[in-house]
């Protein structure tokens, strides 16, 4: 990490991803979460379709989440074993705060291509887990193949050009995991002469 410069450039620098099992609470109250998903739809989305939406998952809703997770788990490997489908069920209790992160892709767009949307989204979702970490929680990002399946989609009633990103855990964690290798800065940028 380099010397101390900025708040914001600190923030990128420490940003890392917490081990959802880890997660206890407290997780963000309704105020700070508010403030969470205020930060993240900041992205820059050009055209300004606002292609992502966030949805706080109820602690009421975490035991149907876990009947989707399961059932999500069982339409890709319909011989899972039950274990199988005991550790998709577990991720619904991993973590004090779900949020999950969804995007609405317009294919069609006369004049803002598809990737452009997805990289709004994506935007979305790093200004969420930097705000989180901003407030003094911790996020694990999940995402999978489950995301996609009809029992999934069907579940959280997406639309045809809707799709669920991801399922964000917020919490605070004593236990991060090692932090991740990072590029090297020679392997990710270079100067272009014409
Ligand atoms: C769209 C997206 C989906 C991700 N899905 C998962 C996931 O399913 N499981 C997981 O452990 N990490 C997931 N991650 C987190 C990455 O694994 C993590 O960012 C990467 O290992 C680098 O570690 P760092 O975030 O600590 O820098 C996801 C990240 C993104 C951007």
């Amino acid at each position: 990490m380099p010397p101390s410069t900025h708040p914001v450039i600190d923030a990128l620098f420490a940003r890392r991803s917490a081990n959802a099992r880890m997660l206890a609470g407290p997780g963000p109250d309704e105020t700070q979460l508010r403030l969470i998903v205020e930060a993240a739809s900041r992205a820059p989305d050009h055209g300004r379709i606002v292609p992502f939406r966030f949805l706080a998952l109820a602690d009421t809703a975490r035991d149907r989440l876990a009947d989707l997770l399961g059932a999500a788990t069982r339409e890709m490997m319909p011989d899972a074993p039950e274990e199988e489908i005991q550790r998709a069920r577990e991720k619904a209790h991993q973590g004090p705060c779900l949020v999950g992160v969804l995007a609405r892709i317009d294919a069609d767009h006369p004049k803002i291509p598809a990737s452009d949307q997805w990289l709004a989204v994506g935007c979305a979702l790093e200004n969420l887990v930097l705000a989180v970490q901003a407030l003094g929680f911790a996020a694990a990002i999940r995402s999978g193949r489950f995301l996609e399946t009809e029992a999934f989609r069907h579940g959280f009633g997406l639309g045809p050009n809707e799709h669920f990103v991801s399922i964000v855990a917020i919490g605070t964690t004593q236990d991060w995991p090692p932090a991740k290798p990072k590029p090297a800065l020679d392997t990710v940028f270079g100067i272009w002469n014409g």
